[in-house]
C-alpha cells in the first residue's frame, strides 16, 4: 500500500473529468484496506470502485482510498443447478459477466456492458433489461469503516430498490464492499427475454431458443447502438432516474402526449422514462461546449472532451429544470454529484 499525492482522476471516472486526489491510496487485499483505514492522519475517506457512477465536480482533499482487490471464485453449488461465486469487489463489472457466459453461469447475461465494478454493483443495484442486481444476489461482505470490523449483508439486509439499497441510505459512507456472492444457475437457466429490445435483437438474428450467450450479444449490441462507450466519449450511464409518479397524473400527461412511454410500477404508479421527456423538451444530441446530451438517448449526459464537472452539473440542472417547467415532473440524477 502507497500514498500517493495529487494523482489525476481522469483515468479513474468513466466520465472522464481531470479532477485531482490530493492522496491516493490504492488497496489490493483487505489486510491492505484495513491499514489504510487505520493510518493515524487520516480519519475521512473517498471510496472508489469503478468511478462509473459518479460525476467529480472539484478536487478531493480527503484521502481516496481505491478499491482493488481482485478475484473471482467458485464457492458453492448443488444438484438444482444452483451455483454461487464469491467476486471481489475491484473486479470489472463485465468482465465478470463474460466469465460466467464463459462457464456457462446464467443470471447477468441481461446486465452485460454496464461499466464499473463488482463491488459498486450493489450500492444502486444495477439493472437493465428486465433483470436486476437483486435478482442474482446472495450477501456482501463489508467493511466497516469506523471498527474496521467485518460485516456481511444478507440479501434481505439491503433493501433493494430501484436504483436504491440501503447503502445509499441507512448504511451510507459506513462500510466498503470487498465482494460479493452471486446466486448463479449452471443448468435448466430461465433466460429473461420480454424485454421488448431484446425480442427484437434476437428476431432479427433469427434465434428462437437463445443460448446465455445470445442473450448476453443480444444485449452487447442493444447498448452499443443506443449508449456511448466510456473509453470513447467520457459519460456514467444514466445521469437520471427514471420517474415514478401517481397514476392521475400519467393520465394527464397522456392525454395530452397520447404515445408516452411508460412502465406500470403498481395501480397507483407509473414510471416515465426520463430519457423520452428530456427528448421533448429538445435536449437530445445537444451540445454546449464539451458537455452535452447523447444522441441516442437523452438520458445520458457525455463530456466530448474537457468538459468540467460543473459544466455537466449545470447542464444536468438545466434539463432538471426545463423538464420541470414542461411536465411538471421533478427528475433526479441517479449519478452521485461530488
Ligand atoms: N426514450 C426516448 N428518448 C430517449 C431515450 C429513451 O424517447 O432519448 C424512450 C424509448 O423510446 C423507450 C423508453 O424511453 O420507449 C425507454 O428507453 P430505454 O429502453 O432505452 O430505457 P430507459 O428507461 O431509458 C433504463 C435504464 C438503463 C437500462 C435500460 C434498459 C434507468 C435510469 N436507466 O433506461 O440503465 O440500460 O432501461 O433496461 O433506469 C444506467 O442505469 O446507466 C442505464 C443505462
Amino acid at each position: 500500500m502507497s500514498i500517493q499525492h495529487n494523482v489525476s482522476l481522469k483515468a479513474y471516472n468513466t466520465f472522464g473529468i481531470d479532477a485531482k486526489a490530493k492522496f491516493f491510496i490504492s488497496v489490493s487485499s483487505k489486510e491492505e484496506l484495513i491499514e489504510a483505514l487505520q493510518l493515524p492522519q487520516f480519519s475521512e475517506y473517498f471510496v472508489l470502485g469503478g468511478g462509473s457512477n459518479m460525476l467529480l465536480t472539484g478536487d478531493i482533499d480527503i484521502p481516496v482510498l481505491h478499491i482493488n482487490l481482485k478475484g473471482k471464485e467458485e464457492i458453492a453449488l448443488n444438484t438444482q443447478g444452483d451455483i454461487v461465486v464469491e467476486i471481489q469487489a475491484g473486479e470489472n463489472w463485465h468482465e465478470f459477466v463474460l466469465w460466467c457466459i464463459e462457464h456457462n453461469f446464467g443470471g447477468v447475461e441481461n446486465l452485460s456492458l454496464i461499466p464499473g465494478n463488482v463491488g459498486t454493483s450493489p450500492i444502486q443495484n444495477i439493472g437493465a433489461y428486465g433483470v436486476e442486481l437483486k435478482d442474482v444476489f446472495q450477501c456482501c461482505t463489508t467493511i466497516d469503516i469506523e471498527t474496521q470490523e467485518e460485516k456481511v449483508f444478507m440479501l434481505e439486509d439491503c433493501n433493494f430498490g430501484y436504483r436504491n439499497s440501503i447503502f445509499k441510505n441507512e448504511a451510507k459512507g459506513k462500510y466498503i464492499i470487498t465482494s460479493v456472492e452471486f446466486l448463479l444457475k449452471y443448468k435448466d437457466h430461465q433466460l429473461n427475454t420480454s424485454y421488448g429490445a431484446i425480442q427484437q435483437e434476437l428476431e432479427r438474428k433469427n434465434i428462437t431458443n437463445p443460448t446465455i450467450k445470445e442473450v448476453s450479444d443480444a444485449v452487447i449490441a442493444i447498448r452499443q447502438r443506443k449508449l456511448p462507450d466510456p473509453k470513447e466519449i467520457g459519460n456514467s450511464g444514466s445521469f437520471f432516474k427514471n420517474p415514478v409518479i401517481p397514476k392521475a397524473e400519467f393520465d394527464r400527461l397522456q392525454e395530452k402526449y397520447p404515445n408516452a412511454p411508460h412502465y406500470v410500477v403498481s395501480d397507483t404508479e407509473i414510471k416515465v422514462p426520463a430519457g423520452w421527456l428530456i427528448e421533448q423538451c429538445g435536449f437530445k444530441g445537444k451540445r454546449f461546449g464539451d458537455a452535452g446530451v447523447h444522441k441516442n438517448q437523452a438520458l445520458v449526459l457525455v463530456n466530448y472532451g474537457d468538459a468540467k464537472g460543473v459544466e455537466i452539473l449545470a447542464l444536468a440542472k438545466k434539463i432538471q429544470e426545463t423538464v420541470l417547467d414542461k411536465f411538471n415532473i421533478a427528475i433526479e440524477a441517479e449519478v452521485n454529484v461530488i
